[in-house]
């Protein structure tokens, strides 16, 4: 165990109520005694020692290499601490005193939660995931017979089923933009959209970065269009929070989503909505119960009973591990991963891409069909000899295969997972 870890945060155990039992679980000393201070030095600019160090700041075996952020992140071990030290903490001690600790917590999690994205904790709701942000926005608008929503084909089903469910139950109609593939062009985008509004519509809902291909969206464009003609906008930022450097205050959406799970890599169980100060007297809250937020919106829109601290707390300690590796940095890793993957991937014969080869429409998330082997089978070789955990895409819609790489990929993850696609395609899976 090194020295500064053991001694900032068996000092902070004690302080915040831990117990001398703590130490004797034995879970909590393995994570513990496996911990490495996290130093970013000379940062990102010193190479593939500076990424060596952030792989050592989580848990996953060094053997084995998973590229599935699109869909889940390990926690990185700043976050995986706060978790189980301030879950523990709770059952050790379900003390009104020691859980009145934690509601100030919450706070500084939104405090930080506004700081990354650039807004004020006025803005922020604390929410379980991006589901259930979405739904609270299409649940919570007043929309009736007349109004129009417009969605893109791609959007995820908490920002499509949910629209077209509400629009069945409230009356309101749904028009959707098609999707293209590969990715047309951020004009093409603009003016789709741009030209599906009309006096009628009321609200314009599209993901930031798609889950399906990685196709990135004019975000700040197509909120500019949508507020000049009096429409709000909500993004899906599922794929966009933790792996881009969002700034909403230059974005300035009416609302924003995203999952602690994901790119971020905090735990599990915890997002985030962001209401824009000047749409929150059109949503209504959609659930009401006690333990409100402190400031601003979360005094009136998020009462949502009692909540679990714990995944809130490791959130604002992912945010800040994020920040000490760098935002632009952590961008700018993911993407040269993806390119690397990318360009060995068109080498491979018989792959049919569907993730645009331009670097400037996608980020970090790939899909492809593996010519004419089975994408179920792939997968699996890939985990069982390569270890390498990528996903499977079923289905009718770009099916295949998803690889999305992250903070704690390595080029040489890259390269095994190449070779491995290129022995398949040679002799067969
Ligand atoms: C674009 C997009 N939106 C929403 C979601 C839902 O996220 P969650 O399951 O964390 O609610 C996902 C999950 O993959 C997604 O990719």
């Amino acid at each position: 165990m090194t020295q500064a870890v053991s001694r900032r945060d068996f000092a902070r155990l004690f302080a915040v109520g831990g117990s001398a039992a703590l130490f004797a679980d034995p879970a909590w000393t393995r994570l513990a005694a496996q911990t490495a201070p996290f130093t970013p030095g000379a940062g990102a600019s010193s190479g593939e020692s500076f990424w060596k160090s952030v792989r050592e700041q989580f848990v996953v075996p060094p053997d084995l290499g998973v590229l599935n952020a699109a869909n889940l992140c390990p926690s990185s071990r700043p976050a995986l601490e706060a978790l189980t030290r301030e879950t523990r903490s709770v059952d050790e001690d379900p003390s009104p005193m020691n859980r009145a600790r934690l509601y100030p917590e919450k706070e500084k999690t939104r405090r930080a939660l506004a700081e990354f994205l650039r807004v004020t904790p006025a803005e922020i709701i604390i929410t379980r995931n991006t589901s259930e942000s979405n739904n609270l926005v299409s649940n919570g608008l007043d929309l009736k017979p007349g109004d129009e929503v417009i969605v893109h084909a791609d959007n995820h089903p908490s920002n499509f089923v949910a629209w077209r469910e509400k629009a069945r139950r409230f009356g309101f109609t749904v028009v959707t933009i098609e999707q293209k593939n590969p990715h047309p062009g951020m004009e093409y985008y603009v003016d789709a959209f741009t030209r599906a509004i009309t006096p009628r519509t009321k609200v314009l809902a599209f993901t930031h970065l798609t889950s399906t291909v990685g196709d990135l969206f004019p975000a700040k464009e197509l909120c500019r269009i949508a507020r000049e003609r009096g429409v709000l906008t909500m993004i899906d930022g599922a794929q966009s929070f933790g792996l881009l450097d969002v700034n909403l205050a230059d974005i300035q959406p009416d609302f924003y989503s995203g999952s602690a799970h994901k790119w971020p890599c905090g735990a599990r169980e915890c997002g985030v909505l962001f209401v824009n100060q000047r749409a929150q007297e059109r949503l209504w809250p959609t659930i009401y119960s006690a333990y409100t937020g402190a400031v601003g919106f979360s005094q009136t829109f998020e009462g949502f009973g009692q909540r679990d601290e714990a995944t809130m707390i490791a959130l604002a300690e992912a945010l800040a591990f994020q920040a000490k590796i760098g935002r632009a940095a952590i961008e700018k890793r993911s993407r040269e991963l993806t390119q690397q993957f990318l360009t060995g991937l068109r080498k491979l014969p018989g792959m049919k891409v569907w993730t645009s080869p331009r670097p400037e429409l996608n980020v970090a998330i790939v899909s492809f069909l593996p010519g004419t082997l089975d994408a179920e089978k792939v997968a699996a070789a890939l985990y069982e000899k390569e270890r390498i955990g990528i996903t499977t895409r079923t289905g009718a819609d770009r099916p295949g295969l998803r690889a999305s790489p992250h903070i704690y990929n390595s080029p040489q993850e890259i390269d095994r997972l190449l070779a491995g696609l290129s022995k398949y395609v040679k002799s067969g899976v």
